[in-house]
């Protein structure tokens, strides 16, 4: 893509890098020295301007802390063996925010804007990647609504900003999973395909209710009959039955996850049958008491490839032995390989930092 937007870059006096250690990184708590931002006015972006991370200001009446009009994505950005940094799927992301975008009443990004402003904003904090097994940049777009008014309508102003964090793995072992059937995530019509913050808001007493009896995260399951498994509340879900593996498929309140569509193309290479469908809870009951339902794992930006250890759905424990799994960690010893540069990257996921 041949960049021909002008982004201002203003740098910070002072690099906090070498105070910063990128070791054991805890998820989304470290931001590098650089955001990106962009405001949308009189129905045109203006200028992009790269600028010292720091505190925006606003006043109360901003239309975002009243009606949630707020939609954001998660990217990362590697080093390869060689150390050439790339980002993964950006386009993808870049897509799936504009849908969000369209749902949520707000306008679209252009392509240039948020693949190129986002490439300078990493090339400008080039030296904060991690260079360390599971650790990488995470990228954070966002955009919310900036009139100053409290009536309800969709805002006519915007800003767009994108932050950088070094991190970790989300979860750093297998997960215990609950089984949610007394709150919804999401409904047909409503918003479960866009991210948007106000799903992840609706989630937190589910998950801290869950976290309270000891797991880890909540598997969300359909609005009507609380039977169909839908996705985690950071991650899409993916279950191993005998030699398939099935994912919910996407009706519209399901999130699109940019790492469940990588994964369907690597389960599809390692040689097995993948299933878009709804997927009923007595489906995966009845497999592990069989002792067919072989491996269960959630999948993410933030979360990469995380595996279920246990599910838990109305007291009946599914218990799942992920030492002797095979298939999932394939996956993710691949998608590692193809992000750090040593298996070939045939399907151009990976775009590289420098023009
Ligand atoms: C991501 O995987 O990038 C997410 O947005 C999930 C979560 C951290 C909100």
């Amino acid at each position: 893509m041949e960049a021909v937007i002008d982004i201002k870059v203003i740098k910070t006096e002072k690099s906090k890098l070498p105070g910063t250690s990128l070791e054991n990184l805890p998820f989304g708590k470290v931001f590098t020295d650089h955001m990106l931002e962009v405001e949308y006015k009189d129905g045109q972006w203006q200028q992009p301007v790269i600028k010292p991370f720091g505190p925006i200001s606003m006043l109360p009446t901003n239309a975002t802390l009243h009606y949630g009009q707020t939609i954001f994505e998660g990217i990362k950005a590697y080093r390869t063996v060689s150390g050439e940094p790339y980002i993964f799927r950006p386009f993808d992301n870049f897509h799936r925010f504009n849908i969000s975008a369209a749902r949520m009443m707000m306008p679209e990004i252009p392509e240039e804007l948020f693949i190129e402003g986002m490439r300078k904003l990493v090339e400008v904090d080039l030296d904060w990647i991690p260079n360390k097994p599971d650790h990488s940049l995470y990228i954070r777009p966002f955009m919310f609504a900036t009139d100053e008014a409290i009536g309800v309508r969709p805002s006519s102003t915007y800003s767009f900003y994108i932050l950088l964090s070094p991190t970790g793995p989300y979860y750093s072992k297998p997960c215990r999973i609950y089984v949610e059937e007394k709150y919804t995530r999401a409904a047909p019509g409503g918003i479960g395909f866009a991210k948007s913050g106000g799903n992840y808001a609706s989630s937190l007493l589910a998950f801290a209710e869950a976290q309270a009896k000891g797991f880890d995260q909540v598997l969300w399951t359909d609005a009507f009959e609380h039977k169909y498994v839908q996705e985690m509340g950071t991650m899409n879900v993916f279950f191993i039955i005998g030699n398939t593996a099935i994912t919910p498929n996407l009706e519209g309140s399901i999130l699109e996850g940019v790492t469940r569509s990588t994964v369907i193309t690597l389960l599809q290479e390692q040689g097995l049958k993948v299933e878009e469908r709804p997927l009923h809870i007595d489906e995966i009951i009845a497999a592990h008491k069989a002792g067919t339902l072989k491996e269960a794992f959630g999948t993410g930006t933030a979360a990469t490839i995380t595996p279920i250890k246990e599910l838990n759905y109305k007291g009946y424990e599914m218990l799942l032995d992920t030492d002797k799994w095979t298939i999932s960690p394939e996956v993710k010893r691949r998608l590692d390989a193809i992000r750090e540069g040593r298996e070939a990257d045939v399907h151009q996921w990976m775009f590289p930092v420098k023009g």
